[in-house]
């Protein structure tokens, strides 16, 4: 990568997908911010150690609230420089049958994984379109192409990311700035960990290449997207989901 290095952050960078795209983007020379709540001190430690050897920075951030964010990218574009990247990797389940669900638990995940997605975009996407480059990738989710017993809440939030892609794409690529998703299937995460067995092997079953996924599969995904030379791909949604759900 020619000239200054470019400045990626990533919310809900500690999690499973998020570290592993912190680690890629690193590996594929940009300086990496990973975003996400602090956690535990254990929680910290096997972080910084997972990220030992990469040019990979801690920011605490809580993406349910805006002007928080806003504190955040002050401090990163102070010690970094304009933010370059924007990998919205935050969120969360809060999985019941409608029936069963809380409006609470209906607006903790519209709220972590769909308005965050605003409030980053907006609190970035102006300054990426002064300077004329940006990449912007949402992760959504195979749940949001299909929907899933017991998460209308998610499966909103993740459909929403899509019509949300596609609609910035438009409003930004004169501007040099790409805006995709990633949409990935059933990876191994602490997310995924904690799903039923018994609907996890249902799941499982249904996936041609027969494996879960890892993280790493989806990082690739996220750093394809970040390249350079990635500037004509906008808009699209890319499903890393080892066939589960097929479709064009
Ligand atoms: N399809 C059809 N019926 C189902 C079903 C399914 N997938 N899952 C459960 N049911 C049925 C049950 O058999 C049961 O039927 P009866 O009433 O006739 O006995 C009924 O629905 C109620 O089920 P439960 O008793 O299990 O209800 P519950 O309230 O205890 O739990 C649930 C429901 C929360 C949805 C639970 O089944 C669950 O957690 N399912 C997993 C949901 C899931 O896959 N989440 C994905 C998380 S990972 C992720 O989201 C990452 C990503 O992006 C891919």
């Amino acid at each position: 990568m020619a000239g200054k290095r470019r400045v990626a952050l990533v919310t809900g960078g500690t999690g499973g997908i998020g570290r592993e795209t912190c680690r890629q983007l690193a590996a594929a020379g940009l300086r990496v911010v990973a975003a996400d709540l602090p956690g535990d001190d254990a929680r910290q430690q096997d972080f910084a150690l997972a990220m030992q050897g990469h040019d990979v920075s801690f920011v605490a951030m809580d993406v349910t609230d805006p002007a928080g964010c806003e504190r955040a990218i002050a401090a990163i574009s102070a010690s970094h420089g304009p933010v370059d990247v924007l990998v919205n990797g935050a969120g969360i389940t809060r999985d019941a049958v409608l029936r069963k669900m809380s409006r609470d638990q209906w607006d903790q995940v519209l709220s972590v994984n769909l308005d965050s997605v605003f409030t980053l975009c907006k609190l970035l996407a102006e300054g990426m379109c002064e300077r004329g480059y940006g990449r912007i990738v949402n992760i959504s989710s195979v749940n949001g192409q299909t929907g899933q017993f017991g998460q209308t809440n998610y499966a909103a939030a993740k459909a929403g990311m899509h019509g949300f892609t596609m609609a910035l794409a438009r409003e930004v690529a004169r501007k040099g700035v790409t805006v995709n998703s990633v949409s990935p299937g059933y990876i191994r995460t602490a997310m995924t960990a904690a799903i039923p067995e018994d609907v996890k092997q249902q799941v499982l079953a249904m996936v041609p290449t027969g494996r879960i996924g890892e993280a790493a599969d989806v990082a690739r995904a996220v750093v394809f997207l970040c390249h350079e030379d990635a500037g004509y791909l906008t808009g699209v949604n890319l499903p890393v989901n080892g066939g589960l759900f097929i479709s064009f």
